[in-house]
């Protein structure tokens, strides 16, 4: 399928940086360096950078630390800059269609067509109908060339971009294998933003994000109960020196508190669920798999469960990978395992790749 070096996978979400480096060989898949760091709040905003400089400096820092030599990267880049749809065209060879994607994107997409970049992926073809389906994807100018301008003060290369979505059906793929008769929903749930992908038989048939995550449950516990958002997060996080601090258990107000949240977080997932079922055609989702640092909370696990009267299992990302623990410290790969569907999907990309 592809050759060359793994590209680092570089993941800078509203919370926290993730960068992993992957190596592939015949004994497997190693996650060969990992590095994380927080960022303070309103660095990130809606998805955008507001602060180029913090982001560059922990960039230079994080790959400065982990010894990471490699500067050909594959970057995220959020949702809310990249406009996915799915369309179907008639049949023609991969020549017509480079000629004639700008038209067709022109269809499809609510921006002007200049201010864009097109990009696409063949889904599947139809002869019967003379026709294919096509995943297109348009990322708009501006905000790529703000990602590529920070990427070069922080002396990397991005090679690729992607979204949260296809980066974890990337590695769910890689890893589990993409059930072929089967509907799965994979949701990355992260502090600020989550997004969903449903994918049908193999191929994404449905993307949303969700402009909810682990920061809202924080915050309601802020409101709810006159605690900082620091101290929130530990309790919401199960930190042992909150929970003793409190006797050994989390209070039941905040528990509520975190339950009624969590709920609210499910409620709105549903909706997109209930959506996709009702637009698609699609009768049932047969499997929720659920990863990003807001996975860990069961209490949210429990909800989507309830909600979505779908089985939710915990993906975790790591599972499948052979760690080199010379690089990976342990302590912090236990802590923080869920945070890095994102980053290792961006990993599995290289240098070159062939078109599907
Ligand atoms: N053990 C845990 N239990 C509950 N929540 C956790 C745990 N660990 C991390 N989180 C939460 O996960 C969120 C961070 O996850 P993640 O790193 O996936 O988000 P992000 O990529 O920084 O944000 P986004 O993708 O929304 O921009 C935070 O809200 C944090 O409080
Ligand atoms: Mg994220």
């Amino acid at each position: 399928m592809s050759e060359g070096r793994n590209l680092v996978g570089v993941d800078i979400g509203s919370s926290s940086i993730k960068v992993c480096e992957l190596k592939e060989g015949r004994k497997g898949r190693t996650l060969a360096k990992v590095a994380y760091a927080p960022i303070p709040p309103q660095t990130i905003v809606d998805g955008h950078i507001m602060n180029t400089g913090v982001v560059t400096e922990a960039l230079l820092k994080l790959f400065s630390d982990a010894k990471i030599t490699q500067r050909n990267i594959a970057l995220g880049v959020s949702g809310q800059s990249v406009i996915i749809r799915k369309i179907t065209v008639p049949m023609m060879t991969p020549a017509e269609l480079d000629e004639q994607i700008q038209w067709e994107a022109e269809q499809h997409i609510p921006f002007d067509i200049k201010d864009v970049q097109i990009d696409y992926q063949v889904l599947r073809k139809h002869p019967d109908r003379g026709q294919m389906d096509l995943l297109l994807v348009a990322a708009k100018r501006d905000e790529i060339n703000d990602y590529a301008q920070f990427a070069r003060e922080a002396k990397l290369k991005p090679f690729v971009v992607d979204i949260d979505a296809f980066c974890v059906q990337n590695l769910f793929e890689a890893l589990r294998g993409m059930p072929a008769e089967r509907t799965v929903a994979l949701i990355n749930l992260g502090a600020s933003l989550s997004s969903l992908n449903i994918v049908a038989s193999g191929t994404s048939a449905f993307t949303r994000d969700i402009a909810s995550g682990g920061n809202a449950i924080s915050e309601e516990i802020q409101r709810e109960t006159g605690m900082s958002f620091d101290q929130a997060e530990a309790y919401k996080c199960g930190d042992p020196a909150a929970i003793s601090g409190a006797g050994g258990m989390i209070p039941q107000q905040v528990q509520q508190v975190i339950d009624s949240a969590c709920d609210t977080i499910a409620a709105e997932i549903q909706r997109s669920l209930d959506f996709f079922m009702a637009t698609s055609g699609e009768s049932n989702i047969d499997q929720v798999y659920v990863t990003g640092g807001t996975g860990n909370l069961t209490p949210l696990r429990n909800a989507i469960q309830r909600r979505a009267r779908t089985p939710v299992e915990f993906f975790n990302p790591v599972d499948g990978l052979i760690v080199d623990s010379r690089h990976v410290p342990e302590d912090m790969l236990r802590a923080r395992h869920a945070q890095l569907a994102v980053a290792i999907g961006l990993g599995l990309r290289k240098e070159k790749e062939k078109r599907a």
